[in-house]
């Protein structure tokens, strides 16, 4: 192994590392926030300038919260931000975006079936949605949707609906997930960074200048953190599913990902609607539920129509000689899934799947299933090492009649 491996394999694992802590850390405060802002209750004698407060109890202590509608009478001596949680996801996560996905598209983010395009063209195109996804949900908190919240949220999720569509007929499936959830989490931080963050220091100078601060700024900052909270559940489930390809790479995925979005939105409206004392929402669980019944059973679809069903649904009965299997895993999936593969680029076998032994296929029977039959992720970059449509039908055949070994 050279050292150039050695440093990438552990820059990848470090940063993602980095990432998923940060994250935690900031869906951590949002999910407090959100839960403490709905608690809140009016009570008499509470300070004056105070819209509510709320008892907790946690780590053997209690806890008297009292949130100040505009902003306290004056600045307090030491004043706690929660910004940092933000900013370095966004960091973590473009790094690692760039390592796997800009640093790989070929692998990773085209799709030569989908689109033939250059490795630049590919990652200028990513940069460009992660930048234009942004501008135009800002746009929208400018136009008159803003003053109902209901109408706002419809419109951004149908415009994310949209987004996962146009992205699968650009990138690979894989690569339109990773995107799409990357765009949701650009979209999310800079609502910390373009608009909370603006806004609160706006009302801090004007507290520090002795000035009552305008109310429109907590209101504004208040709409973004709280939409950002029914961001959240859509945005984890996209950076999962690159471990899932029946989500990402079957002909559904794009109506897959826009009805996990709309289960995120109505599972966080449950918890919301009952943080804030109202009754609980239970319908969003039967939404939820029949989302996911939905989901499984467009994933049941198979892989795209263009590749046609065949892989999908075998010719019953017909007997496979494990021979067979083996050429064909030999030829279109052991130059990468070797101990030392011969793949250009690709230096260790990815995942540590080996699939260059009898033993290793029959072990990996399930794996190549899921991956090469029921969907179409492997071979990856839209099928760079050609295995066919009757390949893989061979391959389904093999695994319906329970991966034989003779
Ligand atoms: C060009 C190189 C290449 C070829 C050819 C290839 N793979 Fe892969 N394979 C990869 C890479 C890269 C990954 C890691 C993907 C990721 O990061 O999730 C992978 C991951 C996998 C995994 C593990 C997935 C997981 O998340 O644990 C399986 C199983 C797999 N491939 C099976 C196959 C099969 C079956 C074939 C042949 C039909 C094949 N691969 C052909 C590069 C390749």
């Amino acid at each position: 192994m050279t050292w150039q491996t050695l440093l990438y394999e552990w820059a990848n694992f470090v940063v993602r590392w980095i990432h998923v802590i940060a994250a935690i850390a900031w869906i951590g405060s949002s999910f407090y926030f959100v839960h403490l802002d709905l608690s809140l209750r009016r009570r008499p004698n509470l300070p004056a300038g105070v819209g509510g407060d709320a008892w907790q109890v946690h780590g053997g202590g209690f806890y008297h919260m009292l949130k100040y509608l505009i902003a306290p009478p004056h600045m307090p001596e030491e004043l706690t931000w929660f910004k940092w949680e933000a900013y370095f996801t966004f960091l973590s996560g473009f790094l690692l975006l760039s390592i796997l996905y800009y640093l790989n598209a070929d692998l990773y983010l085209i799709d030569k079936t989908v689109w033939d395009m250059p490795q630049w063209l590919a990652v200028a195109l990513a940069i460009v949605a992660l930048a234009g996804g942004w501008l135009i949900y800002d746009l929208l908190y400018r136009t008159p949707l803003a003053d109902s919240d209901d109408a706002l949220l419809a419109v951004v999720f149908a415009l994310l609906v949209a987004a996962a569509f146009g992205l699968t007929k650009i990138f690979s499936g894989r690569g339109a997930f990773m995107e799409l959830g990357a765009i949701i989490g650009t979209i999310m931080v800079a609502n910390v960074a373009m608009n909370i963050m603006p806004n609160q220091r706006k009302t801090v100078a004007a507290l520090l200048a002795g000035q009552t601060p305008n109310p429109a700024y907590g209101k504004a900052a208040k709409q973004r953190s709280l939409h950002n909270n029914y961001l959240t559940l859509p945005a984890l489930f996209l950076m999962l599913s690159n471990h899932y390809p029946l989500a990402f790479a079957t002909r559904w995925n794009w109506a897959i990902a826009g009805i996990v979005i709309v289960i995120g939105a109505v599972i966080r409206h449950f918890y919301n609607s009952r943080h804030a004392g109202k009754p609980s929402p239970w319908w969003t669980w039967g939404v939820a539920a029949a989302g996911v019944i939905l989901i499984m059973w467009l994933s049941a679809q198979g892989p795209s129509a263009a590749a046609g069903p065949a892989a999908a649904n075998p010719p019953a009965a017909t007997k496979i000689a494990f021979a067979e299997v083996q050429e064909i895993v030999a030829a279109h999936c052991a130059m990468c899934h070797a101990a030392e593969p011969l793949w250009p680029g690709i230096k260790l076998p990815p995942k540590g799947v080996l699939l260059d032994t009898d033993a290793a296929i029959r072990l990996h029977a399930r794996d190549i299933g899921l991956q090469a039959v029921w969907s179409h992720a492997m071979p990856p970059g839209g099928n760079v090492s050609a295995i066919s449509d009757d390949e893989r039908a061979v391959l389904a055949a093999w695994l319906d009649a329970g991966a034989p070994a003779d």
